[in-house]
């Protein structure tokens, strides 16, 4: 990442150091030089972020966890592992808030079972080139951000028939998230407090198509269905149904991922990718699948060969690689890194 953060970050550990080399004092007291840097660092970070407390003890508590992040981040990249975490705008959250926060997935024991699939058309797949981004087919909306709604799974599915639709009809169109938090609450989806991808697609199939950004803008909060809105240009994109990519099978994902963008989840709740800021995600991950988002190519590392998945995630454009994160592909266990090949899927149009 060609950030001014890198720098700021190389700055502050240079300052760091040459205090720590200058003053023999405990760096962790109160007013030691190196917590004054540090607060003036959560300062500019909360400018950066656009945070605010409420009161002055709230501002110390998130202190204390944003100091004990930084501390973790140069202690992680200076180990030299694949990817490298950054201060981003979860630098203030416990690794068990972030978790607790991002949580958009119904937990899998209540998973609907009557959802149907019809089988996997691209089990034949056999033209498989070495390296796809679906970015460069202008096949990707930009990177949103879901904010602290628990929708990742409308987020990901929104992606998903993004993708398709721009492939059956040449248009890239930004389709709206909102209806399908608002309006999908019939079924299993519970708008901020989680849902499935597959759940969204029948609510799309069932409603006719989904309708655009524009007519329907992202609120970040659980509303009431605006049928008037959802209304509008409903046709924008519309889909068929949508099959499940074979369970733990990143070959069978691979297969899927080069003729659409697949909605996949993943265990997100890991350090790892709380603060990742670059490079090829290996590891730190279980597969208790709380995160969704959109499998959009593939690859291999030029530096070292590592093998990768390309990702679109939706918390902006200030975490991972723009927005985007790589995740080491083809690793031992068959669900994949994360749990990345356990619950894939795709809309059909
Ligand atoms: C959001 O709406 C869903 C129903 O769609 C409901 O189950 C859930 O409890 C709501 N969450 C909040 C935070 O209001």
């Amino acid at each position: 990442m060609a950030f001014s953060q890198s720098e700021v970050v190389v700055f502050f550990r240079l300052a760091l150091l040459a205090f720590l080399l200058a003053d023999s004092a405990p760096r962790a007291t109160a007013r030691s030089p190196a917590d004054m840097l540090m607060r003036e660092r959560h300062g500019r970070w909360m400018t950066r972020h656009g945070r605010t407390y409420t009161d002055a003890a709230e501002k110390e508590r998130r202190f204390a966890t944003f100091k004990a992040n930084v501390e973790f981040i140069e202690m992680f990249n200076a180990g030299g592992h694949k990817y490298w975490l950054g201060a981003n705008q979860f630098a203030d959250l416990t690794n068990e808030e972030f978790r607790a926060m991002i949580d958009g997935l119904r937990s899998s024991d209540s998973r609907a079972v009557g959802s149907k699939s019809n089988g996997f058309r691209y089990e034949h797949v056999t033209a498989v080139p070495a390296s796809l981004d679906w970015r460069t087919k202008g096949a990707v909306t930009p990177v949103k951000d879901q904010g602290s709604c628990g929708c990742c799974w409308a987020f990901s599915a929104v992606a998903a028939v993004e993708g398709i639709t721009k492939i059956r009809t040449g248009k890239l169109i930004s389709l709206s998230e909102q209806e399908l938090v608002d309006c999908d609450t019939e079924g299993e989806d519970q708008g901020c407090d989680g849902g499935y991808m597959d759940d969204a697609f029948e609510f799309i199939v069932k409603n006719g198509g989904l309708t655009t950004e524009a007519n329907y803008p992202y609120q970040g909060t659980n509303g009431t269905c605006d049928a008037k809105m959802a209304a509008r240009s409903r046709a924008a994109a519309t889909i068929t149904g949508y099959e499940d990519v074979p369970v733990n099978s990143e070959a069978a994902l691979l297969k899927a991922v080069t003729q659409q963008p697949v909605s996949v989840a993943v265990d997100g709740g890991s350090i790892g990718f709380q603060l990742y800021a670059g490079g090829v995600l290996t590891g730190g991950c279980g597969t208790e699948l709380d995160h969704a988002v959109l499998a959009i190519g593939y690859g291999t590392d030029g530096g070292d060969g590592t093998k990768y998945w390309l990702i679109k995630n939706s918390w902006g454009e200030m975490w991972g690689e723009k927005g985007y994160m790589r995740m080491e592909r083809d690793v031992e266990a068959k669900e994949g890194l994360c749990g990345i090949a356990m619950m894939a899927s795709y809309p059909n149009a």
